[in-house]
Parts: structure tokens; sequence; C-alpha cells
């Protein structure tokens, strides 16, 4: 494959590539964008028509910002799994290889065809059914990063069962929390699993997060447990816990289910993720259009062929491992990597020897781990053989320019455009992102929208009387999205009204991403973070309420202000400003408290980097907390305060600025 070529500071793909490419220039792209935002009839219909449908769709979309109601494929009936499987091998790749296991043990390696998917989707499915599982219940899933859990997501989707996925770094109260709101009455888990060498159970968690929802009246009264590790034993509670490979291997478990066709607007699963307030959402996806947009956005992102072998190194307890490890790959015929451990285990070449090994040519990541690797110096990819590399992805915060270039150089071998993708647990898939053979990319842009997507830069609103105004280029604004796409959220799980407020209050008329964004004279969008309440700590998403409400359910805390401050690594971090109450001294040891507190109350991803006693917060008259400020003393920016006067007591920021951590 030819170089990158690199003028005035702009990345051109290689000619080779753009030749492969399914979209090669700007201009092809801006025909089929203003195509897709004009007449989506047209566009969705038919790329929805490259998948299969049992019933076609009455009308492609219609929505009404104004009320938050989004509806794509209207009357259509489909299933997901059918797609991501049947449809395969019916194409004929019944034999290739559709999920790719990688255990954390080198030698511990499951390839599992397309046929064999089906089989054990379909096994799996007739076991829930056995359970008593129908369409439309919750299905809790707290599974580490093995093939059993593509399977359970697939077997649910085919019954429509609606899954919920909950990360397995989250504590017995996050698990709890997660399966009350969705009113799960079956949990899948497993006996533990493989993290750096030693092993974790993920069955001890489930069991306390079961006593747990028992104490708030909420019966959790099926759980099917994965045996992931051998002589590894766990209790199990008669009556209620099996063992998955019990359940499928049942003489009466047939391995053919007929999948049930679901409407468009069927839910297919909910997501839990941290918004503003202490308490988490239920994100809800349904069945038609994320189908249909995960499909679209592997294809034309990864610019996907058929020989690609794709890795991403997401986990898929969120939606990354979701859109692009699971659905948007299988519904694409692809083969998938599902990878159990971490980057930096046995060594700090385990992405590179993955690539190496199956000759991966898309790899995507997060700018966390990019950054972290970096760190551990250009050896340890020099080992590597990555040329079997075409593509590289990166998702989940901004990559800096200096990761960008590393992985360029080190990784991408100067020949690998990369895609460095913008979105959202709630938008389902990717929505701002090169195309690799299109355009030319910027360190740090992840530059224009994908079909359908009509995003802009706003100024901000006081009240909906005023018109919406982009922001000047190059000058920051609110990223909004004038329209919905196929993959939009549909709702919060059982909170209407949330998802309103949420959403479309902020910026009239416009779905609000919560970021901001500028736009440079190319239209490249070039993403600047979070201008809401919420920080992304290694690329996970967490709410500072969150923080803040665990924080302050331990006894000895009055009060706490937590926000986010840079970090080299992790791109963000947690910085959390605490009020003892009367009767509590500050010291070491009741920080320490304090983070294990998080860590029980949320997980460890949760645990703020920094903590910083302090005698009062810099509040308004009216008692609101001056987040600027304690931001700026968390980044060290204390010659930038601004005006402190407006403050009912100016003092205390000397006190926090003295005190600093
Ligand atoms: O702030 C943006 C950041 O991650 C947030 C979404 O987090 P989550 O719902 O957990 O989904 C992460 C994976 C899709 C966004 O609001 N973000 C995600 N991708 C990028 C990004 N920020 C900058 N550049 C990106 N490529």
């Amino acid at each position: 494959m030819g170089k990158i070529r690199e003028e005035n500071g702009k990345f051109y793909p290689p000619e080779d590539f753009v030749e492969q490419a399914y979209v090669s220039s700007r201009e092809e792209y801006e025909k089929m964008w203003k195509q897709s935002v004009e007449d989506p009839e047209t566009f969705w219909g038919e790329i929805a028509s490259e998948l299969y449908w049992y019933k076609k769709w009455l009308k492609v979309n219609r929505e009404d910002f104004a009320k938050g109601e989004i509806e794509w494929f209207i009357g259509g009936k489909t299933n997901i799994s059918y797609n991501c499987l049947d449809m395969q091998i019916k194409k004929g790749r019944g034999d290739k290889v559709a999920i790719l296991f990688q255990g954390e043990p080198e030698d511990d390696v499951v390839k599992l065809t397309y046929k064999e998917m089906l089989k054990l989707v379909s096994k799996f499915a007739n076991v829930l059914k056995k359970k008593g599982v129908r369409k439309g219940d919750r299905v809790a899933i707290y599974l580490p990063m093995i093939w059993q859990l593509p399977v359970a997501m697939l077997a649910c989707a085919r019954i429509g069962a609606i899954h919920t996925i909950v990360f397995g770094g989250f504590s017995a109260e996050a698990l709890r929390d997660r399966i009350l709101d969705a009113g799960a009455k079956i949990l899948i888990t497993a006996n533990g699993y493989w993290r750096s060498g030693k092993t974790v159970s993920s069955k001890a968690t489930a069991d306390t997060a079961i006593d747990l929802c028992a104490k708030e009246g909420h019966t959790v009264d099926k759980v099917i447990v994965v045996k992931r590790l051998d002589n590894f034993d766990v209790p199990m509670k008669a009556g209620r816990d099996t063992w998955f490979e019990d359940e499928i291997a049942a003489s009466d478990i047939s391995d053919v289910c007929a999948p049930v066709w679901m409407d468009a607007e069927d839910p297919l699963f909910i997501l839990y993720t941290s918004g503003s307030t202490g308490k988490p959402k239920g994100v809800l996806h349904t069945t038609g259009g994320y189908m249909v947009y995960t499909y679209a956005s592997f294809k034309y992102i990864f610019d996907y062929k058929d020989k690609d072998i794709f890795f991403c190194t997401a986990d898929i307890g969120w939606v990354t491992g979701h859109s692009y490890i699971v659905y948007g790959p299988l519904a694409n015929g692809a083969t998938s990597i599902v990878f159990e451990s971490v980057p930096t285990y046995p060594n700090p070449d385990r992405f590179w020897q993955i690539v190496e090994k199956f000759k991966v040519s898309i790899f995507y990541t997060a700018p966390t781990a990019i950054r972290a690797l970096m760190k551990e110096g250009d050896q340890w990819p020099a080992k590597r053989d990555l040329s079997s590399l075409r593509l590289l992805g990166s998702v989940g915060e901004p990559i800096n320019p200096e990761a960008w270039l590393w992985y360029h150089k080190h990784i991408g071998g100067e020949r690998c455009p990369i895609v460095d993708t913008w979105w959202q647990t709630e938008t389902g898939g990717i929505l701002i992102t090169p195309l690799p053979g299109a355009w030319p990319t910027i360190p740090g842009f992840a530059t224009l929208p994908f079909f359908g997507v009509k995003a802009r830069a706003l100024q901000p609103r006081s009240s909906a009387d005023q018109p919406a105004v982009d922001a000047p280029v190059n000058e920051q604004g609110e990223l909004c999205m004038e329209r919905s796409w196929p993959g939009m959220m549909r709702g919060v799980f059982g909170e209407p009204e949330r998802f309103f407020n949420t959403y479309f209050v902020q910026q009239p008329g416009f779905y609000f991403s919560g970021d901001g964004a500028i736009r440079n004279e190319d239209g490249y969008f070039r993403l600047m973070g979070r201008i809401d309440d919420v920080v992304n700590v290694s690329g996970h998403r967490m709410g500072t309420a969150e923080v803040e409400a665990a924080l302050n359910s331990y006894p000895a805390v009055a009060e706490s202000a937590v926000v986010g401050f840079p970090h080299e690594v992790k791109g963000e971090d947690l910085y959390a400003y605490v009020i003892l109450k009367t009767g509590f001294e500050p010291s070491d040891q009741l920080k320490k408290e304090l983070v294990a507190h998080v860590r029980k109350e949320i997980g460890p991803i949760a645990s703020p980097g920094k903590i910083q006693f302090v005698p009062g917060l810099p509040k308004t008259r009216s008692g609101k907390i001056m987040r600027r400020i304690l931001r700026k003393v968390a980044s060290g920016e204390i010659d930038q305060l601004g005006d402190t006067t407006t403050l009912a007591d100016p003092s205390v920021v000397d006190i926090i600025v003295a005190g600093r951590q």
C-alpha cells in the first residue's frame, strides 16, 4: 500500500486506498450526503434494502423534535439476529469466522463460524424461552469479554427480549441500580474471568447485586452462569442458578429457533450511561433504524471489505462494543475479534501481537489506550509485523495530535488512514468521521458528518424565541443535530420526559449532544469535550453528579463537588472537593476510604484521582456552585479564575487555591 501524503498539516489517503474505497472523493461524499438529508426516503431506503426485511416498511422516517418523537422504517418488520447470522449463511459466509475470541491466555482461542454462531445463538434463545423469557422482557447481562457475550445478545435479539448489558467493571451497587431500573428478572453472568494474570469473579458481584435487589423488593429469579474459568468454584443457588454449558447441552434444547419478527420500532436494547444528574439514563435503542445505521456506518467508515479482519478493542459493555464488535460487523458478514484482556498484559504489545497473529486489517481503539502504549516506547510495536493493517480508528474522546501522530507512524506505518470517529451511546453509531478514502484528515479533527447527519455547532441560546445561529468559523459552539438519523436513541427507559428535557430543550428544535465543537474553513468539526457536567475518564463517561452522590453517601461527608481536569494518559480525571461534617478531620486515611467507597458504589472507573478537603465551596448568592472556578483550580489555571465578586463568600476561593492538590 502507498504512503499517506502530508501537505500543510493535512494527511491525504494513499492512492491505492482511494482507488478501492467505497467513497473516493469529497465531491462524491457531498452528493451522497445531500441525498441522504434531502431525500432520506430513497437514500436510507436503498441501504436498508441491502438487509433482510420480513415485511417492508411503509415510510422511511417521521420525526418531531418539538416532541422528541422519532421513527424509522415505519411499519417494517425484521430481526437483527437473522440479519447478522442466517442472512450471512445464505450469502455463502457460513464457514467464515464470525467471532474470533482471544482469551487472556495466549492459547485460549475460539473461532466461531457464522454457522456455529447461528446454532449457539438458537440454542441459547431456546434456553431463554424455556426460562420464560418473552418478547419485551429485559435480560440483564453482566459478562466479561468472552464469546458467550455476543451469543447472549443475539439470542435476546432473536426472540425480541431487550438486553441490558452492564460493563463488568461496575460494582454490585451499580449493577443493582441497572437491574432495578430495567426490571430484569433474569441475569446472565460468568463464574469469573482473567484480568492481568489474576482471576476476577463476576458471580460474586452478581450475587451481591441480586441480594441488594431483594432488599428493594425485586427478585431476580433466574441466573445463568458461564463457566469461563476452570477449577473456579462459585456458590450456585439451587433453583435459581444454572450453568450456561448445561443449559445449551440439555436434550430438549434444539439448535433451531425461528426469529421473532420485530417491528422496526420495537426495542432492541437498553444501555445505561451517565448524564448530568445522579441517576444513569437507560438509553433505549430500537431494532430497524439501529440495524441499518450500524450496518451502513460500519461499511462506509471502516471501508469494510469481505477479506478484512476487524479488531475493536472496546468492551461490549459500552456502546462501541455493541455497535462495532457485534451488530455492525456481523450485519456486514465480518470477522470480529473479541479480546478478553488488557493492552499491557503480559507485555505492552498485546494489541500488536494480536494484530500480527490474526493479520488484523482494521483496528479501532481509544486515545487513552494509544497514549498509554505510546508511553511504553516505540520498541513494542516495532517488534511486531503490523503490515496487515490498512485502516485505523479512534473513538471515545478527543485524540490529541501527539497521540494521533504516534498512531499514524508507529502503528499505521504512515500508510493507514485514521478515522477519528465522534459519537455517543445516544447516537447508536458514528456521526462525525472521516470517510477514509474521501478526504484528507487533520490530527484532532473528526472532520465531517456521516450520511443522514446534519450537524451544527450552534451559539448558546437562552430561549426558544431566539433563532439558531451557527458559531463563527473556528469558534466554539454547541454540537447539535438538526434532524434524526436511523441509529438515534428513541427514549430514556421508563422516563419519557427525561429524554425530551435532556436532549431537545437546550437548543429547541435540535438534538443537543452535550459536546462543544468548532468548525474550520473546510467545514471540519473539531470536538472540544463535554460542556455539561460529564467527564470522560479513559474514554469512560462519568457524570460528576453520580460521583458526588456516591461521596455524599459516606458518613463523614457533608457536601462535595466533582469536576474534570486534564490527565496525560486518561484524557481527563476526576477532582473531588469535599466538605467534611463537623467532628471529622481531613486525613490521607479518609481519602483512601472515600476512594474505596466510590469504587464500591459505582466501580473503579469512578474513583477520583484527586481529593481536596475544603471548608466551603464557591457558591453564588442563590447557592449555585460555580463549577467554572473549581475546574480552573483543578486544571491549575489559577490566574484565570475570572470574576469572583458575585460569590456569596469570595474568600473561600483563596483557601481552595492554597490547598490545591
Ligand atoms: O464527549 C464525547 C466523547 O464521548 C462522549 C460519548 O461517550 P459515550 O456515550 O460513553 O460513548 C463513547 C463511545 C462512542 C461524547 O459526548 N467522544 C466520543 N468520541 C469522540 C469523543 N470526543 C471527541 N472525539 C471523539 N472521536
